[in-house]
C-alpha cells in the first residue's frame, strides 16, 4: 500500500511504512505514554519560526508568539530562547510566560475584555504594550496606571474592515466583529489616548483573522493601516511600532498559504514603497508557528458498521481536539502503521463523548482494526490549548520530540486533578439547620 499523504507537516514521514516525527517512531511513544497523546516536533517549530526570521532579516521586528495557539510551558520556553516575545490575552497567559522564562518587556496584551486586575498584574510585570480594543478600555487603563504612578504603553487595535476570507468564527477584521476600533474612529481615539495622563501611545495594531491563505487581505489591511498611521501622525501623535497581528494559515488539506518569508517580502516591499520600511514592526503569529509541528495520537477502540455509515470509534474526542466539532475543521487522519493488511473502508472517525458533534474526521478511508493507532495531523495549534475535561475525561499527555530524544512536557492529567477544587456540601445536622 502506498503510504498516505501527509499534508503540511515537515518533520513527519513514513520509514518502512511506520510513521515517524523527526527520529521518533510514534507507535513507541504511544506505547510508552498511552493515548490520546500530543506529540510536537521542535525542529518543525524552529523551521516555521525561521521562515519569519528569514523574511525579516535586516529589519527591526519583534515576533510575539500568539500563545493561545498552544501555551504549553515547554513551547513557550523554546520560543523565548529564540528571542520571541508573546501575544497574551489573559493574566493566566502572562503567568505562563513568566513561568516559562519569557521576558515580560516583550509581551503584548490583546483582547477585548481585560479586567482591572489583569491590567494591574500586567503593569506590575512591566509588559511591553497593551493592545487596546475600545475607548472604554483606554479610560480604565489610564485610571489604573495613574493610580500606580505609571503610564501604560498602548497601541490601539484598529479594525481595517477587510475580509480575510476565512471561517466566520475566526474572521476578526470586519465591521460586525467585536474586535478593534472602527477605522473612522481611529484618529479621534488616538487623540483621546494622547490626552489621558496614565497612557503612553507607542503603536498601532490590527489582526484581521486566522487561517488566512491568501496574500490580498494582508496587503489591503496594510494599506489601510498605513493610511491611519499617516493620519495619526499628521495629528501630532508619534507611532513607534506597527503591529500586523497574526493569521497566516497552514496546510491542513492541500491548502496553499504563502510561505512566511514570501508573504513578508511582499509586505515589506509595500512598506518600503510607502516610506515605513524602517519602523519597528511587530507580528503575532500563532497557528503558523506550531500548527503543523504537532500530531495527536489515538487508538481505535471499536469499529461499528452501519447501514448509512461506518464508525471508527477512537479514544480521542472533541474535548481533546475541538476544532472539527467547533469549526467543521479538517484534520488529516493517518495510520501509524501503513503496512496493515485490513480491508480499507470509509469511516466517520468519532470519539467516546455523548454528542453527535463528537467527530474528528468524516468519510475517511482507513485500513484499521481495534487496537490500530492513528495520528490526527496538524494538531499543534488550537487543539490542546482549546481542550477541556468534558465528560470528566483527563487531558492528554504531551511529548516534545527533538531528533531522537523525546521529552514529556505535560504529564497526563488524573481524574483527581479534574475535581481537585470541587467540594461536597456539608451533611452534618448543624449544616442542615443552617441551610434550613
Ligand atoms: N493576534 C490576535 C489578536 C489574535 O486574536 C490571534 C488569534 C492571533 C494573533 C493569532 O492568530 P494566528 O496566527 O494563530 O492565526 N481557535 C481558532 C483560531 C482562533 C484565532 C484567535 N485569534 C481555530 O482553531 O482555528
Amino acid at each position: 500500500m502506498t503510504p498516505p499523504v501527509l499534508p503540511g507537516q515537515p518533520q513527519l514521514h513514513y520509514r518502512d511504512q511506520t510513521l515517524y516525527l523527526e527520529e521518533q517512531r510514534l507507535s513507541e511513544l504511544a506505547r510508552s505514554h498511552g493515548t490520546p497523546l500530543y506529540v510536537y516536533s521542535k525542529a518543525a517549530m524552529l523551521q516555521a519560526l525561521d521562515a519569519y526570521q528569514r523574511g525579516f532579516a535586516g529589519r527591526k521586528v519583534q515576533i510575539c508568539y500568539a500563545m493561545k495557539a498552544n501555551s504549553s510551558l515547554a513551547l513557550l520556553q523554546l520560543f523565548a530562547q529564540q528571542g520571541c516575545g508573546f501575544d497574551i490575552v489573559s493574566g493566566g497567559e502572562l503567568e505562563r510566560v513568566m513561568a516559562a522564562g519569557g521576558d515580560p518587556a516583550k509581551v503584548i496584551f490583546s483582547g477585548v475584555g481585560k479586567t482591572r486586575a489583569e491590567m494591574r498584574q500586567a503593569l506590575e510585570a512591566g509588559i511591553g504594550c497593551f493592545n487596546v480594543e475600545s475607548e472604554a478600555e483606554l479610560e480604565v487603563l489610564s485610571d489604573i496606571a495613574q493610580a500606580m504612578g505609571l503610564r501604560a504603553p498602548v497601541s490601539i487595535r484598529v479594525n481595517p474592515n477587510v475580509d480575510a476570507k476565512t471561517h466566520p468564527y475566526i474572521s476578526t477584521g470586519l465591521k460586525d466583529n467585536k474586535f478593534g476600533i472602527a477605522h473612522e474612529r481611529t484618529v479621534a481615539t488616538y487623540r483621546r489616548a494622547a490626552q489621558l495622563p496614565g497612557l503612553r501611545v507607542v503603536g498601532i495594531d490590527c489582526h484581521i483573522g486566522s487561517q488566512i491563505t491568501e496574500e490580498t487581505p494582508y496587503l489591503d489591511a496594510m494599506d489601510r493601516l498605513l493610511d491611519l498611521v499617516q493620519a495619526i501622525e499628521a495629528a501630532g501623535i508619534a507611532i513607534h511600532h506597527i503591529d500586523f497581528g497574526g493569521g497566516l494559515g497552514i496546510d491542513y488539506n492541500g491548502d496553499t498559504p504563502p510561505a512566511a518569508d514570501a508573504l513578508w517580502a511582499l509586505l515589506l516591499a509595500r512598506l518600503d514603497a510607502r516610506g515605513y520600511g524602517n519602523r519597528q514592526l511587530m507580528i503575532e503569529p500563532g497557528r503558523s508557528l506550531v500548527g503543523n509541528a504537532g500530531v495527536c495520537l489515538t487508538e481505535v477502540l471499536y469499529l461499528k458498521p452501519g447501514e448509512q455509515k461506518n464508525f471508527c470509534i477512537v479514544d480521542a474526542a472533541m474535548n481533546d481536539l475541538p476544532r472539527p466539532a467547533m469549526y467543521q475543521a479538517y484534520h488529516a487522519i493517518v495510520p501509524l502503521d501503513a503496512s496493515a493488511k485490513m480491508p480499507e473502508q470509509v469511516y466517520d472517525v468519532v470519539g467516546p463523548i455523548c454528542e453527535s458533534g463528537d467527530w474528528l474526521g468524516r468519510e475517511r478511508s482507513l485500513a484499521v482494526a481495534p487496537g490500530s493507532l492513528l495520528a490526527v495531523l496538524s494538531a499543534g495549534a488550537y487543539c490542546s490549548s482549546m481542550g477541556s475535561s468534558y465528560n470528566t475525561r483527563a487531558r492528554p499527555a504531551e511529548v516534545l520530540v527533538d531528533g531522537a530524544a523525546a521529552h514529556l512536557i505535560r504529564a497526563r492529567e488524573s481524574v483527581s486533578d479534574i475535581f481537585r477544587n470541587e467540594r461536597l456540601i456539608p451533611t452534618t445536622a448543624a449544616a442542615k439547620q443552617v441551610v434550613a
